[in-house]
Formats: C-alpha cells, structure tokens, sequence
C-alpha cells in the first residue's frame, strides 16, 4: 500500500509502496481519509526527534501520529461506514497506569507512539486497529476532526493544570474560572487550541509571541476575547506593567529560557505548564529564584500526550466550537494537500508555510 515512509535517525521522508505485516489480525480495517501534520512530523524529517524509532525488526517507520478514517468493517460497537480517529499512544502493557489506560502517565517510559516511536504511524492508504483504540468522529465536525489529536493533548493539560491547582482554592468566587489569568507563549497551532481551550474554560486569556499578530491571528483572538501580547523584549514589557498570571502555557517549544523567564510574571501559587519540547537554549534559575519559587508555591509541570478520554473530549469540544466560534473553526485548516500531489506533500513535510495554522494530507 502508498504510505509516507521515514527511516529515523536519518532525515527525510518518502511516499512509496510498502507491504507491512499483519500486526493486529483480530483488528478493524480503516482506509485512512485524512492526516493532520504536526511539528512532530517535521522534526523526524529534519532528524531533530531523539525519542523517534522504527518499529522492532523494521528499518523504516510510517509516519504520521494525526489520522481520521473510515472503518471498513463492523466491530463490536462501532459500525462500517463510521468515521473514526485512532488514539496514537500505546501502553507498555506493564505498568499500572498503561495496565489503567493511561499511558499518557507510563511508568516504565516503554509506551509506545504511532509515527513517533516504535510503532507505525497512519500516514498510509488502511491501518488495522483495534476498536478500544478507535474514537468516534461526530459526522457535523468531519472537516475540522483531525484538529481532535492535538487537542486531546490540551484537554489532558488542562485536567492535569487543574487537577495540580487542586492543592488551592483555584475556582473564583463564583465557582468558576473567570477571574484566572493565563498567558499563553506561542501562537502556532497548538497555542491557538489552548487558548481557545482556556477561554472555553472561563479564564482570562492573555496569547504572546515575539512579534506582531497576523491578520488571521488577530481576528481569532478578538473574536474569542483574548488579549495579545508583544513579548519581543523576552517579558520585560510585563514584568514592567505589573500584569501577573495564575498561569503560564509554554506552547512555543522555543529557548529553554522562556521557561526561566516567565517564572518571574507568575501570581504566588502560580503554575508554569511546559508543553513545548524546548529548541535550545538553557535555563538559568539562581538559588535566590529557586528560594522564591519556594516562597511563592510556584509548581512547575510538564505536560504530554492525551488519551481516549481527552480524545472524546476533544470531539465534543469541537462541536461546542463549531457553534460558538463558527468563523474561527473556518480559519484554523490553513491548506489542504492530495498524497498524490507528491511535491507539494514532501514540501508540507518539510517545513512550516508562511501564515499556517494546521495543514492536511487527504487520501
Ligand atoms: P509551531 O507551529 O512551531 O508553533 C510555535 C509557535 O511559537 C509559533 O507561533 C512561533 O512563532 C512561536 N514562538 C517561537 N519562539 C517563540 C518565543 N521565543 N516566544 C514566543 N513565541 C515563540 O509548534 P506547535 O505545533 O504549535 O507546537 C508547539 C510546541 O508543542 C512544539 O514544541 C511541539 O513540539 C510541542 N508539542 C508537544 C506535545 C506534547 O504532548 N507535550 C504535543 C504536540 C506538540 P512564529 O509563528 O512566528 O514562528
Ligand atoms: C503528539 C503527542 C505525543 C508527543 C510526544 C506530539 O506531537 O501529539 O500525542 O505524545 O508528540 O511524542
Ligand atoms: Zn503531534
Ligand atoms: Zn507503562
């Protein structure tokens, strides 16, 4: 069958005719439709991802990590003709959390991830899988579903952030989230869903990046409410004004001293959430910042991978968007590739286009 082949640690990337051995004879057949591309993607081309493996006894991997398809027989529960999206991480199959479900929390960092690390991605014509690892896909939210893979990386975030704040009083007084302030560094694709995320949430939604918003960035953010920041001057400019958050959301993966840096623009029992797989760079906190960030109850997480539940979450999440946002939901798939328009699938692969939010690969 065609699939989207790369052979970590080399670089590169290649569409070609593979024959991949059975590995789930008692799974459900699924012609793929569509593969959302993430920077994930692009940093296994540019051989820039340590953690990317081919699968045991295979000298190549299928890419690909972001997937909706279209189930080819019945299963139990679902149905042939159901669109559905495979969860992408898989359990070591050892430890009480995989053992759980929640492999997102492995214990014996033995998972597994589709296109990422020692199994098969989706970047090809069928996948076989089992049906506990299908989500199903709400028919009225087909042209936007692929976005469910990153956002069920936020939703699980989100739990986690909460559930770390549970060590306070973090609901405002009346009950809700309005009267927490959060900053989201990056405004690629993943820090547009978390802020629309937050904002969905209740809380006051403050998004930067090191340089003016885009027209399309602009309109997203006015349209949800949230406030723009300039962060150039690497925060000073905040650090000045007195503006301070409940939370910060690293969603840029840019130098390691974005971290350190905004460690100082935190509320007193603040929380710094990394997400962004830093690029470079190195982080300095000095003992006086490390005594401060005892003093202020500042927790630090880093945060990774969704589940099924945040899968399922994420879809429901994108209707509720689809209704309220009807013309951000427009804005967020930037472009559009056929897998048989070679050149313009290696390009999408290789690097980032100008003004792109989220690119997809159709089937
Ligand atoms: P992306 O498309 O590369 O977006 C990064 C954004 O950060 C861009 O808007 C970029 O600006 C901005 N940026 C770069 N340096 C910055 C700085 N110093 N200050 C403020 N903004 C800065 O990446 P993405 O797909 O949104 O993903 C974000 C990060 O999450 C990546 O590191 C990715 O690998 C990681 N990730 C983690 C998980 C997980 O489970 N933890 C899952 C998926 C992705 P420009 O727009 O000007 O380039
Ligand atoms: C995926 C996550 C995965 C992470 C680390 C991201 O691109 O969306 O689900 O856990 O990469 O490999
Ligand atoms: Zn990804
Ligand atoms: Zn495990």
């Amino acid at each position: 069958m065609k699939a989207i082949v790369v052979r970590p640690p080399s670089t590169g990337a290649e569409i070609t005719d593979i024959e991949i051995k059975p590995e789930k004879l008692d799974g459900l057949s699924i012609k793929i439709l569509e593969n959302g591309v993430c920077g994930t993607d692009r940093e296994i081309v540019k051989g820039l991802m340590g953690e990317a493996a081919c699968p045991p006894c295979d000298r190549y991997m299928v890419l690909g990590h972001e997937a909706i398809g279209i189930l080819e027989e019945d299963g139990k529960y679902l149905k042939k003709g159901d669109i559905v999206m495979p969860v992408n991480r898989r359990g070591c199959g050892k430890c009480l959390n995989c053992l759980c479900g929640r492999p997102d929390f492995c214990e014996t960092g033995e998972f597994i991830e589709a296109g990422i690390s020692g199994m098969h991605g989706f970047m090809r014509e069928k996948i076989i899988d089992y049906e506990e690892f299908l989500v199903p896909v709400p028919k009225e939210i087909r042209d936007i579903a692929i976005l469910a893979q990153p956002l069920s990386d936020l939703e699980k975030s989100f739990d986690e952030i909460v559930s770390v704040q549970r060590r306070m009083i973090w609901t405002c007084k009346d009950g809700t989230y309005n009267c927490r302030k959060a900053l989201v560094v990056g405004t690629g694709p993943i820090g547009i869903l978390m802020g629309l995320l937050l904002r969905s949430n209740g809380l006051m939604v403050y998004m930067a990046n090191k340089r003016e918003p885009t027209e399309k960035e602009s309109k997203i953010f006015q349209t949800a409410g949230i406030e723009y920041i300039n962060t150039e001057d690497d925060f000073s400019g905040v650090l000045m004004s007195g503006l301070r958050f409940d939370l910060i959301f690293e969603a840029s993966g840019g130098t390691a001293d974005i971290a350190a840096k905004s460690l100082k623009i935190l509320k007193n029992n603040g929380v710094l959430g990394i997400f962004g797989f830093s690029s470079t760079g190195h982080a300095e906190l000095s003992s006086e910042d490390l005594q401060k960030l005892v003093y202020r109850s500042i927790a630090v997480v880093g945060l990774i991978n969704g589940q099924k539940p945040h899968f399922q979450r994420a879809m429901l999440r994108l209707s509720e968007w689809n209704t309220i946002w009807p013309e951000i939901m427009k804005e967020l798939i930037t472009k559009t590739v056929n897998i048989n328009d070679k050149v313009s699938v290696m390009k999408v692969l290789e690097s980032k286009g100008p003004g792109e939010i989220k690119v997809k690969i159709t089937w």
